[in-house]
């Protein structure tokens, strides 16, 4: 059986999949990412992804590696200073997977990834113009324009989380700006939005009782499901920014559609309702009620997983570097 190694490398967790040549996850699984030693870090994904390989019943051949991270560069196969990884500097994250697994890897930004799962295998397939944008622990974005991904001069196009939302101020974010938009729309972003909230006008809420730490993205979702204040309030604010900023988006590639994916997406109408508010309300009259806003429609989780192994099936599918 040829399988393709995709990897989805987050703030949190890197998720993998053991996927086939027509886009299906055969198995999946994931790690942490915490471990400051890349090496380390190497070791214990390697081990991970040959456990994966043996629990399946036939022979596994892999044809490839992609992986999709932040700030990653496609065309030097480098991680480059992730705000939200435990790395710092320039990680040669390529090259560490082909020594130890001798096949080729192809590695680019976790939500260029995204994108091309979305067109390869799920809703953006046959579409030449959309945007993916994934909410976790940061907000990545995608651009495909007359069908192709943006890779960009220096491979790192797509990068709308670090647009400025505030100018001149705002949440201090993990790249060192100031104001960046994954501060106020992404997993982290909302959680920091229910603080304030929360510090700002004394309300009741049932999200009082937990830690930053503790606070996840579900639990602000069922509190707002269970017509918490606060929690809904933040999901409302976050929508806003998101659907205002991705108004703004639209006028670099007049997009068809734009997948909104990730852990916060799984919020559904929560966020989705707002964002497609204020997306419309904000874009310039020539768009107006003709861009969808969307899930993905993989499993979300999938999508970058899926999207990082299509880097391998492309390059199969044009004849190159297959081993
Ligand atoms: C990084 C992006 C990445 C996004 C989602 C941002 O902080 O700068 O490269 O796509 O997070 O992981
Ligand atoms: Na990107
Ligand atoms: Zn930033």
């Amino acid at each position: 059986l040829e399988l393709i190694v995709g990897i989805d490398i987050g703030g949190t967790s890197t998720k993998f999949g053991l996927v086939d040549t027509t886009g299906k996850v055969r198995i999946h699984s994931s790690i942490a990412t915490e471990n400051p030693n890349i090496e380390g870090y190497i070791t214990e994904l390697a081990h991970a992804v040959r456990q994966a390989k043996d629990s399946l019943d036939e022979p596994v051949e892999f044809l490839g590696i992609g992986v999709g991270a932040p700030n990653a560069n496609y065309k030097k196969g480098t991680i480059e200073d992730a705000p939200n990884l435990p790395w710092q500097g320039t990680i040669p994250l390529a090259s560490l997977l082909e020594d130890e697994f001798n096949v080729s890897v192809k590695l680019t930004n976790d939500a260029n990834a995204a994108a091309m799962g979305e067109m390869m295998f799920g809703g953006a397939k046959g579409m030449q113009d959309f945007i993916a944008i994934t909410l976790g622990t940061g907000l990545g974005s995608g651009f495909v324009a007359n069908g192709q991904l943006i890779q960009g001069h220096d491979g790192h196009a797509g990068e709308l989380g670090h647009i400025a939302y505030k100018i001149g101020g705002g949440r201090l974010c993990k790249c060192g700006k100031k104001g960046c938009l994954e501060t106020y729309v992404s997993a982290t972003g909302l959680k920091r939005t229910v603080y304030k909230l929360l510090a700002d006008h004394h309300m009741d809420s049932e999200l009082k009782r937990y830690s930053f730490d503790d606070l996840n993205t579900k639990m602000v979702a069922d509190a707002a499901n269970n017509g918490d204040i606060v929690a809904k309030e933040a999901f409302e604010y976050t929508g806003k920014v998101l659907g205002a900023k991705l108004a703004d988006a639209v006028g670099h590639t007049s997009p068809e559609a734009i997948f909104i994916m990730g852990g916060l997406a799984k919020a559904g109408d929560l966020i989705f309702k707002p964002t497609i508010k204020h997306f419309e309300k904000n874009l310039l009259n020539v768009y107006q009620g003709k861009i969808k806003i969307l899930p993905s429609e993989l499993d979300s989780t999938h999508t970058p997983i899926i999207g990082a192994a299509s880097l391998i099936l492309e390059d199969i599918e044009n004849g190159k570097s297959v081993p």
